[in-house]
């Protein structure tokens, strides 16, 4: 089927900043040694504005022939002229590149918004975020020390942390500039070089970074930006003989799929994925702060958050209190037009994920978990969907095992500490938990006891570049941000050197 010549004036109706506009005019292409060029098979896809349903843009479908070309680009990136370029000239870059994220949040926000369906308020404070983290790992470019041992004293004996060289870095659609600012920044700070690929939802704001990147003079080759299907482009990314590192994030099938395919030159993995987050709340928790943030926990980008807290469980003896009040507040957060500064709840970011949500709503109820609010979809255009909070919900049931992916909350009653534990432990997955309580001990028992990489009391959703973000069992390998995402992106040497 040939591709539909995109209508912006459609597409992106009522948006009025020429920057967007003029970006959108723009052909779409892969950023490979510094030049925007044309996928080499010449094919484009579609990107869909989720809200409307409109072709929002035609992007270049790179593929293996692509990565290829990329590859080769990047590993004379890191042989020539980026291998001799000190730290501080790096930390340089990375402020430089922070300074224009931050000049362009808005241009950046509204096209995420646009692109992903986000909330506008919520993009544009994703943009920023994405300026300090670029910031925060500007740093550390000057702060990756080796370390000097205390050797047999007839040598001398050191470590140097240096690149682990090539990264391929693979990201999902659901926090397209965070994900970027995620896997870029701590690859430069420590001296790599990138391919990156966005996901085929999603591949407008990585472009316009990729322009913000070239306005750095960031040199030839050291960011080379793929857009394309993960199928083809993904997957010659996680299989490349010459990629020394691959950094995912995204489900944990394909996650599966990446580690399988890394075998073959035994790349470094580091994988972050799903999540089914236990959100565990004690009677005596604050509920004027509880609820509206636990509806956060779980509607956020409206649902699609690899750590969203949709296991929600509720101390027996005030369950119904809980659930009326959370159903209550809940049946205000619609979801709306994604550019209304007002909007918390856009749609979700494609038929795809739409069809996939529509699908679990069926299964719960069919499986007997009851919807006391919501339990449909929107009909009409766009991929809206309102919260769902089901009740009658067992920790066993599919609805409480796997991912949805959507503004769907499961809310189980538990009966004490031993209890919450137990259920909120009972997943294959653990990226992050949350426990509310006003009893301290209780709450750092149970942060302790909960098998999760993130665990917040009295607070949810808070990500901060300086703090490990990643998870236990089948929710990933590897810690990213903080000093961890420096190990990530670091291989160290020893040297001995013998004393004459
Ligand atoms: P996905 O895991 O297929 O896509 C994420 C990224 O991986 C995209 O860039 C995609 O192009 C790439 N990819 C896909 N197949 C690949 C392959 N074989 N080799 C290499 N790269 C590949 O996720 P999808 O299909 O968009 O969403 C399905 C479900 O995955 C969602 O409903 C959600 O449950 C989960 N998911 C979790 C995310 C997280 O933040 N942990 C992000 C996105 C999806
Ligand atoms: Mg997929």
């Amino acid at each position: 089927m040939a591709a539909a010549v995109p209508s912006i004036e459609k597409a992106a109706a009522g948006i009025k900043s020429n920057a967007v506009l003029d970006f959108l005019r723009k052909p779409k292409q892969l950023l490979i040694n510094g030049k925007w060029v044309s996928a080499k098979s010449g094919k484009t896809f579609e990107t869909i504005n989720p809200a409307n349903e409109e072709v929002l843009a035609l992007a270049a479908e790179g593929d293996k022939a692509d990565v290829d070309e990329a590859v080769k680009a990047a590993r004379k990136a890191l042989e020539g002229k980026w291998s001799s370029i000190n730290p501080h000239q790096r930390a340089g870059y990375l402020l430089k590149i922070a300074d224009l994220i931050e000049a362009h949040a808005d241009e950046l926000g509204t096209l995420e918004s646009l692109n992903n369906g986000m909330a506008i308020s919520l993009a544009k404070g994703m943009a920023s975020g994405a300026a300090d983290t670029f910031r925060y790992y500007a740093g550390w470019a000057t702060k990756i020390y080796g370390e000097t041992n205390p050797s047999d004293p007839s040598v001398f004996n050191y470590t140097l942390r240096e690149p682990v060289g090539v990264c391929g870095q693979i990201i999902p659609w659901n926090g397209p500039i965070a994900m970027f600012a995620w896997k870029i920044a701590p690859a430069l700070a420590c001296g790599n070089v990138s391919i990156i690929k966005p996901a085929e939802q999603t591949p407008l704001t990585a472009l316009r970074l990729g322009e913000l990147l070239l306005e750095a003079g960031i040199p030839d080759g050291v960011v080379n930006i793929i857009t394309g299907f993960g199928e083809t482009a993904g997957a010659a990314i996680a299989e490349h003989p010459d990629i020394d590192k691959v950094a995912f994030t995204g489900s944990t099938e394909v996650g599966k799929l990446i580690l399988k395919a890394s075998a073959g030159n035994l790349k470094r993995v580091s994988l972050e994925l799903g999540g089914k987050s236990p959100n565990i709340v004690f009677a005596d928790a604050n509920l004027d702060q509880c609820i509206p943030t636990s509806l956060f926990g779980f509607t956020m980008l409206s649902g699609q958050v690899c750590c969203a807290g949709t296991r929600v469980f509720v101390q027996r003896d005030f369950h119904d209190e809980f659930v009326d009040k959370l159903a209550k507040q809940a049946s205000q957060a619609k979801a709306g037009d994604p550019l209304d500064p007002k909007t918390t709840i856009g749609p979700l970011v494609s038929k795809e994920q739409f069809d996939r949500v529509k699908g679990y709503l069926d299964i719960g109820k069919k499986e007997g978990a009851q919807p006391k609010l919501g339990g449909e979809v929107r009909n009409g255009k766009g991929y809206f969907v309102d919260p769902t909070i089901f009740t009658n919900v067992k920790n066993n049931m599919r609805i409480a095992r796997e991912e949805i992916f959507g503004p769907v909350a499961s809310v189980i009653p538990f009966k004490d500490e031993n209890d919450a534990v137990l259920q909120g432990n009972d997943t294959t997955y653990g990226l992050a938990a949350a426990v509310w309580t006003n009893d301290v001990s209780r709450a750092h028992k149970v942060a302790r006891a909960l098998k999760a990489g993130t665990v917040w009391v009295n607070c949810y959703n808070n990500i901060d570049p300086i703090s490990p973000f990643g998870g236990y069992k089948q929710s990933g390998i590897g810690r990213e941000l903080g000093k961890h995402s420096i190990e990530l992106y670091t291989q160290i040497k020893s040297v001995y050197l013998k004393l004459n």
